[in-house]
């Protein structure tokens, strides 16, 4: 497998490649996401030999239709093309994941385009709904992940 550092950024970081990657018909601005500047949204930038080649953001969110108040949206989330299928998106995911569980999360969320459905799926995500259309975008489907409590911070594993 390919070696890859994954590091949080700053939001302005991840811009560029959510633009390159996932919304190249948008202006810089447009990608800027309400919540992005939260201080508990987490940013990740994926590097190899020092280049951002993968992102994700996640953040607390509630999803549609749910009651769940400690729900979180994965966003934003894509790697480059030519270092898909090494693991990056899966380190990346897991780790949003455990940022989401660390700060109380107990839901995941995401809207999944169709061509990464199976990705999500790999990881856990159940579908929520009929698939819909982002504009300029194309056909999505909501999904979610019930999270696992984070152990305590501090507590020997094992102990009581
Ligand atoms: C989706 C994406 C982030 C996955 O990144 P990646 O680095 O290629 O993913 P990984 O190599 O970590 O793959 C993890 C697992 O998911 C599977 N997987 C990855 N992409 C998949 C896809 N599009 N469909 C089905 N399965 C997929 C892999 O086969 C792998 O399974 P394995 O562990 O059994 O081998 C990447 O393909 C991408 O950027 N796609 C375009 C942008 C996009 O759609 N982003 C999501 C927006 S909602």
């Amino acid at each position: 497998m390919a070696e890859f550092e994954v590091r949080a950024v700053a939001a302005e970081e991840v811009r560029a490649l959510r633009r390159a990657l996932l919304r190249p018909h948008q202006e810089v601005e447009e990608l800027v996401y309400a919540g992005d500047d939260h201080p508990e949204t987490l940013h990740l930038g994926g590097f190899r030999h020092g280049r951002m080649v993968g992102i994700a953001t996640i953040m607390f969110r509630p999803m549609p239709g749910r009651a769940e108040r400690a729900a979180w949206q994965v966003r934003g989330m894509a790697v480059d093309h030519g270092h898909r299928g090494y693991g990056l998106g899966g380190l990346l995911l897991r780790r949003c994941l455990a940022h989401a569980a660390a700060g109380g999360g107990r839901l995941a969320w995401c809207n999944a385009r169709a061509g990464s459905f199976g990705f999500y799926e790999r990881h856990g995500f159940r579908r929520d709904g009929e698939p819909f259309e982002l504009p300029d975008i194309g056909p999505h489907y909501r999904m979610f992940l019930q999270l696992e409590p984070a152990p305590p911070a501090g507590r020997p594993s094992g102990e009581e």
